[in-house]
Protein backbone atom coordinates (compact mmCIF):
# COMPACT_ATOMS: atom_id res chain seq x y z
CA UNK A 1 0.00 0.00 0.00
CA UNK A 2 1.40 3.21 -0.82
CA UNK A 3 1.70 5.45 2.05
CA UNK A 4 0.41 9.54 1.67
CA UNK A 5 3.70 12.08 2.04
CA UNK A 6 3.64 15.35 3.29
CA UNK A 7 4.28 17.87 0.38
CA UNK A 8 5.88 20.86 1.92
CA UNK A 9 7.11 22.41 -1.54
CA UNK A 10 5.56 24.20 -4.75
CA UNK A 11 3.96 21.93 -6.90
CA UNK A 12 5.31 21.79 -10.41
CA UNK A 13 2.15 22.80 -11.92
CA UNK A 14 2.55 26.60 -10.07
CA UNK A 15 6.59 26.70 -9.79
CA UNK A 16 7.42 30.27 -10.00
CA UNK A 17 9.62 29.18 -13.00
CA UNK A 18 6.71 28.16 -15.38
CA UNK A 19 5.95 31.74 -14.62
CA UNK A 20 9.16 33.89 -16.14
CA UNK A 21 8.39 36.74 -16.97
CA UNK A 22 4.71 36.67 -17.54
CA UNK A 23 4.16 39.35 -15.22
CA UNK A 24 6.45 41.83 -16.65
CA UNK A 25 4.65 45.34 -16.57
CA UNK A 26 1.96 44.20 -14.33
CA UNK A 27 1.61 45.68 -10.73
CA UNK A 28 0.68 43.10 -8.12
CA UNK A 29 -0.71 44.16 -4.23
CA UNK A 30 -0.10 42.04 -1.82
CA UNK A 31 -1.26 42.33 1.80
CA UNK A 32 0.68 41.17 4.80
CA UNK A 33 3.93 40.88 3.05
CA UNK A 34 5.93 40.77 5.91
CA UNK A 35 6.53 37.25 6.38
CA UNK A 36 5.18 34.30 5.87
CA UNK A 37 2.64 32.83 2.74
CA UNK A 38 2.83 37.11 1.91
CA UNK A 39 6.55 37.03 1.59
CA UNK A 40 6.73 34.07 -0.71
CA UNK A 41 3.84 34.85 -2.55
CA UNK A 42 5.67 38.17 -3.14
CA UNK A 43 8.71 36.56 -4.08
CA UNK A 44 6.70 34.40 -6.48
CA UNK A 45 5.48 37.36 -8.48
CA UNK A 46 9.17 39.07 -8.27
CA UNK A 47 10.37 36.19 -10.26
CA UNK A 48 7.36 36.59 -12.61
CA UNK A 49 8.65 40.31 -12.88
CA UNK A 50 6.00 41.68 -11.80
CA UNK A 51 6.34 45.49 -9.90
CA UNK A 52 5.29 45.04 -6.39
CA UNK A 53 3.41 47.04 -3.89
CA UNK A 54 3.68 45.48 -0.09
CA UNK A 55 1.36 46.00 2.62
CA UNK A 56 2.00 44.81 5.93
CA UNK A 57 2.10 47.04 9.27
CA UNK A 58 5.08 45.35 10.29
CA UNK A 59 8.06 47.90 8.47
CA UNK A 60 10.90 45.74 9.04
CA UNK A 61 9.94 42.36 7.94
CA UNK A 62 7.98 44.18 4.81
CA UNK A 63 11.92 45.99 4.59
CA UNK A 64 13.62 42.51 4.59
CA UNK A 65 10.81 40.74 2.15
CA UNK A 66 11.84 44.15 -0.35
CA UNK A 67 15.07 43.09 -0.30
CA UNK A 68 14.19 39.34 -1.67
CA UNK A 69 12.14 40.66 -4.03
CA UNK A 70 14.39 43.42 -5.61
CA UNK A 71 17.04 40.32 -5.77
CA UNK A 72 14.69 38.98 -8.19
CA UNK A 73 14.93 42.01 -10.13
CA UNK A 74 11.89 43.10 -9.06
CA UNK A 75 10.22 46.58 -8.72
CA UNK A 76 9.57 47.37 -5.02
CA UNK A 77 7.12 49.81 -3.27
CA UNK A 78 6.85 49.45 -0.04
CA UNK A 79 3.86 50.81 2.37
CA UNK A 80 3.14 50.90 5.81
CA UNK A 81 -0.64 49.95 5.98
CA UNK A 82 -3.06 48.23 8.75
CA UNK A 83 -5.56 46.76 6.38
CA UNK A 84 -8.77 46.98 9.05
CA UNK A 85 -8.11 50.60 8.75
CA UNK A 86 -10.51 52.45 6.18
CA UNK A 87 -8.90 55.48 6.07
CA UNK A 88 -5.41 53.96 5.54
CA UNK A 89 -6.15 51.64 2.65
CA UNK A 90 -7.45 55.02 1.25
CA UNK A 91 -4.54 56.82 1.13
CA UNK A 92 -1.96 53.74 0.10
CA UNK A 93 -4.35 52.72 -2.64
CA UNK A 94 -3.98 56.41 -4.26
CA UNK A 95 -0.21 56.04 -3.88
CA UNK A 96 -0.13 52.99 -5.73
CA UNK A 97 -2.68 53.87 -8.17
CA UNK A 98 0.18 56.74 -9.88
CA UNK A 99 2.44 53.68 -9.93
CA UNK A 100 0.20 52.16 -12.40
CA UNK A 101 -3.24 50.23 -13.07
CA UNK A 102 -3.70 47.84 -10.36
CA UNK A 103 -3.63 44.21 -11.92
CA UNK A 104 -3.56 41.50 -8.83
CA UNK A 105 -4.58 42.43 -5.51
CA UNK A 106 -3.70 39.20 -2.59
CA UNK A 107 -5.36 39.81 0.35
CA UNK A 108 -3.03 37.87 2.13
CA UNK A 109 -3.15 39.65 5.33
CA UNK A 110 -4.77 37.46 8.30
CA UNK A 111 -3.92 35.33 10.92
CA UNK A 112 -4.80 35.43 14.77
CA UNK A 113 -5.69 33.28 17.52
CA UNK A 114 -7.10 29.64 16.42
CA UNK A 115 -10.11 28.92 19.24
CA UNK A 116 -13.53 28.52 19.10
CA UNK A 117 -16.15 31.26 19.22
CA UNK A 118 -17.15 31.26 22.71
CA UNK A 119 -13.42 30.08 24.13
CA UNK A 120 -12.50 33.60 23.40
CA UNK A 121 -13.37 37.09 24.51
CA UNK A 122 -15.70 38.58 22.06
CA UNK A 123 -13.16 41.17 21.56
CA UNK A 124 -10.84 38.91 20.48
CA UNK A 125 -13.27 37.54 18.20
CA UNK A 126 -14.12 40.35 16.81
CA UNK A 127 -10.68 41.62 16.10
CA UNK A 128 -10.59 38.18 13.93
CA UNK A 129 -13.22 39.59 11.57
CA UNK A 130 -11.76 42.41 11.17
CA UNK A 131 -8.20 40.84 10.63
CA UNK A 132 -9.32 37.85 8.81
CA UNK A 133 -12.63 39.74 6.94
CA UNK A 134 -12.90 43.62 7.08
CA UNK A 135 -9.59 44.40 5.60
CA UNK A 136 -10.06 42.11 2.55
CA UNK A 137 -13.33 43.93 2.22
CA UNK A 138 -11.72 47.09 2.28
CA UNK A 139 -9.45 46.42 -0.30
CA UNK A 140 -11.68 45.04 -2.32
CA UNK A 141 -13.80 47.92 -2.37
CA UNK A 142 -11.06 49.67 -3.13
CA UNK A 143 -9.43 48.25 -6.24
CA UNK A 144 -12.37 46.48 -7.62
CA UNK A 145 -14.39 49.26 -9.43
CA UNK A 146 -11.05 50.06 -11.51
CA UNK A 147 -10.81 46.37 -12.47
CA UNK A 148 -14.23 46.48 -13.63
CA UNK A 149 -13.89 49.65 -15.63
CA UNK A 150 -10.66 48.24 -17.42
CA UNK A 151 -12.57 44.80 -17.36
CA UNK A 152 -9.30 42.73 -16.50
CA UNK A 153 -7.97 42.47 -13.03
CA UNK A 154 -7.45 39.14 -10.64
CA UNK A 155 -8.14 39.02 -6.79
CA UNK A 156 -6.99 36.47 -4.82
CA UNK A 157 -8.33 36.01 -1.48
CA UNK A 158 -6.36 33.76 0.96
CA UNK A 159 -8.70 32.13 3.52
CA UNK A 160 -8.29 29.11 5.39
CA UNK A 161 -9.68 25.51 5.34
CA UNK A 162 -10.89 26.03 8.58
CA UNK A 163 -13.45 27.80 7.27
CA UNK A 164 -15.18 24.40 5.66
CA UNK A 165 -15.87 23.73 9.76
CA UNK A 166 -19.61 25.47 8.82
CA UNK A 167 -21.32 21.82 9.65
CA UNK A 168 -18.97 22.42 12.97
CA UNK A 169 -20.58 25.54 14.23
CA UNK A 170 -24.34 24.22 13.83
CA UNK A 171 -23.21 21.58 15.56
CA UNK A 172 -21.71 23.83 18.27
CA UNK A 173 -17.88 22.53 18.15
CA UNK A 174 -15.21 24.80 17.81
CA UNK A 175 -15.29 26.13 14.36
CA UNK A 176 -13.13 29.68 13.39
CA UNK A 177 -16.12 31.44 12.59
CA UNK A 178 -14.32 34.67 11.46
CA UNK A 179 -13.43 32.17 8.80
CA UNK A 180 -16.72 30.76 7.95
CA UNK A 181 -18.12 34.02 7.72
CA UNK A 182 -14.91 34.97 5.42
CA UNK A 183 -15.25 32.62 3.00
CA UNK A 184 -19.58 32.08 2.83
CA UNK A 185 -19.28 35.91 2.08
CA UNK A 186 -16.95 35.46 -0.31
CA UNK A 187 -17.99 32.67 -2.31
CA UNK A 188 -21.44 34.78 -2.84
CA UNK A 189 -19.48 37.91 -4.66
CA UNK A 190 -20.20 38.79 -8.25
N1 LIG B 1 0.09 29.38 7.83
C1 LIG B 1 -0.91 28.53 7.61
O1 LIG B 1 -0.82 27.32 7.86
C2 LIG B 1 -2.21 29.04 7.02
C3 LIG B 1 -3.20 28.11 6.72
C4 LIG B 1 -4.38 28.54 6.15
C5 LIG B 1 -4.57 29.88 5.89
N2 LIG B 1 -3.61 30.77 6.19
C6 LIG B 1 -3.88 32.18 5.90
O2 LIG B 1 -2.82 32.70 5.12
C7 LIG B 1 -2.60 34.07 5.47
C8 LIG B 1 -1.15 34.27 5.86
O3 LIG B 1 -0.81 33.36 6.86
P1 LIG B 1 0.65 33.29 7.48
O4 LIG B 1 0.73 32.01 8.22
O5 LIG B 1 1.65 33.58 6.42
O6 LIG B 1 0.57 34.47 8.54
P2 LIG B 1 1.76 35.24 9.29
O7 LIG B 1 1.22 35.61 10.63
O8 LIG B 1 3.04 34.50 9.22
O9 LIG B 1 1.93 36.57 8.42
C9 LIG B 1 0.86 37.46 8.29
C10 LIG B 1 1.42 38.80 7.84
O10 LIG B 1 0.29 39.68 7.72
C11 LIG B 1 0.55 40.89 8.42
N3 LIG B 1 -0.71 41.39 8.89
C12 LIG B 1 -1.58 40.81 9.75
N4 LIG B 1 -2.64 41.59 9.95
C13 LIG B 1 -2.44 42.71 9.20
C14 LIG B 1 -3.18 43.89 8.98
N5 LIG B 1 -4.33 44.11 9.62
N6 LIG B 1 -2.70 44.82 8.14
C15 LIG B 1 -1.52 44.63 7.50
N7 LIG B 1 -0.77 43.54 7.67
C16 LIG B 1 -1.23 42.57 8.51
C17 LIG B 1 1.50 40.48 9.56
O11 LIG B 1 2.26 41.60 10.03
C18 LIG B 1 2.36 39.43 8.86
O12 LIG B 1 3.46 40.02 8.19
C19 LIG B 1 -3.59 34.40 6.58
O13 LIG B 1 -4.71 35.03 6.01
C20 LIG B 1 -3.95 33.06 7.15
O14 LIG B 1 -5.24 33.03 7.73
C21 LIG B 1 -2.44 30.38 6.76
Amino acid sequence: MVQPTLNTEVYDAIHPSNFASQFINKLVVVTGAGRGIGRHISIAFAKAGATLALLDFDTERQKETKSLCEAEGAKVHRFACDVTKYEQCVGVVEEIKKLGEIDVLVNNAGGGPIRGFTSQKFEEFWAGIEQNFKGAMIMMHLVLPGMKKRKKGCIINIASRLSSLECRLIAGREPLLGHCLYIIILGRQR
